[in-house]
């Protein structure tokens, strides 16, 4: 692929109420330590005042915007990747560009879990190769809150609310923008059952006055995901930093999905990252779906952990099966 895809600027949000795992105690028979153990996570952001996908993809939209130095007027496609739209019709990506003020631009949704913003990041490096001129924003978002059963101790400890975006253009990198040099996405149907959300859609409809069943929420086999997700991620990881002749010891910063603080751990140890180069904000967010890693790089670029220069490696995995990888140059 000849067009540059740079990163112009990149925003993050997430809901103000917060879970923690002494909430929880109240919720599940569950305990501080054993989520603190098991999983890192101390607490997460859930959108119990209502929030919706559009709301916090329109706010890290504007961040990503005002870093990007920007107006939405100025971008032609909008991306939104969540497995919890704020409907199915209209696509959050069609709210999200209205409530941006703007129309007559293409904006579609893309499913892919967990692994859903980098599968839309390869979506918008196909679309600048076609469209050079193009100005892509891509915006992921899960409230996953809406999709959890809180008597569900397997799985509720887990999961959170956020978003994050990106504004993206080809061109010369300016200082503070980051050039998307790669994006691997790949899948396995075979695997879907081990973790899925099936109630309300064709395959599992509700009529009308039907109990909400068990299969509206997520159901997980957590130690299946746990195995996939190391092994996944990590032969992902290394694969792209081959295929760009890296390597581990060139990576600056290593951003992997942030599903569970032992998982990061042991892609790391796989990959022979040392953990000061492993980011993680999962203790305050938990697992945020197709946000994690969007909100994590948001958050490491402002707070200096990102630097110009670096080299910063990706990682997702997710339902479906999904996973990915991509390597940034800020
Ligand atoms: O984006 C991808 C999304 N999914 C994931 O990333 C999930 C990947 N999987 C995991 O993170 C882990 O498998 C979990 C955190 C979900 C579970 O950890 P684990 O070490 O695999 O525990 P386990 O499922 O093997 O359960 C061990 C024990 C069980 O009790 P018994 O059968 O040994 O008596 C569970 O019933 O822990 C029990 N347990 C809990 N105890 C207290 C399960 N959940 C809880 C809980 N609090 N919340």
């Amino acid at each position: 692929m000849n067009t540059s895809c740079i990163i112009r600027g990149l925003g993050h949000c997430a809901p103000d109420s917060v879970i923690t795992n002494a909430d929880l105690e109240r919720m599940v028979e569950t305990n501080d330590e054993w989520i603190v153990s098991r999983t890192g996570i101390r607490e997460r952001r859930v959108a119990l005042n209502g929030e919706t996908c559009v709301d916090l993809c329109f706010s890290a939209a504007k961040a990503a915007l005002e870093k990007a130095g920007m107006q939405a007027e100025e971008l032609t496609h909008i991306i939104v990747a969540t497995f919890t739209p704020d409907a199915f019709i209209p696509s959050s990506a069609c709210t999200l560009s209205h409530r941006l003020g703007i129309s007559g631009r293409m904006a579609m949704d893309v499913s892919a879990a967990c692994s859903g913003f980098l599968y839309a990041l390869e979506t918008a490096r196909s679309i600048l190769a076609l469209h050079p001129e193009a100005k892509v924003l891509v915006a992921a978002c899960d409230i996953v809150s809406s999709r959890v059963d809180y008597t569900d101790r397997g799985t509720c400890i887990l999961f959170g609310d956020g978003a994050g975006a990106v504004v993206l253009s080809s061109g010369t990198p300016g200082a503070s923008d980051a050039q998307v040099l790669d994006v691997l996405v790949s899948s396995d149907g075979a695997m879907g059952d081990l973790l899925t959300v099936k109630g309300g859609g064709s395959g599992t409809p509700y009529k009308l006055g039907d109990a909400i069943r068990r299969d509206f929420f997520v159901e997980m086999n957590g130690r299946e995901v746990y195995k996939h997700a190391v092994r996944s991620m990590s032969s992902v990881c290394g694969e792209i930093l081959e295929k760009h002749g890296y390597t581990k010891d060139d990576v600056d910063v290593f951003i992997p999905h942030q599903a569970n603080l032992r998982i990061v751990e042991a892609v790391g140890k796989r990959l022979d990252i040392p953990e000061s180069k492993v980011f993680t904000n999962l203790q305050k967010y938990g697992n945020t779906s197709a946000a994690s890693v969007p909100l994590a790089l948001s958050e490491a670029v402002a707070a200096g952990v990102v630097k110009p220069g670096h080299l910063v490696l990706l990682g997702t995995f997710g339902g479906g099966f999904t996973w990915g990888s991509s390597l940034l140059r800020f």
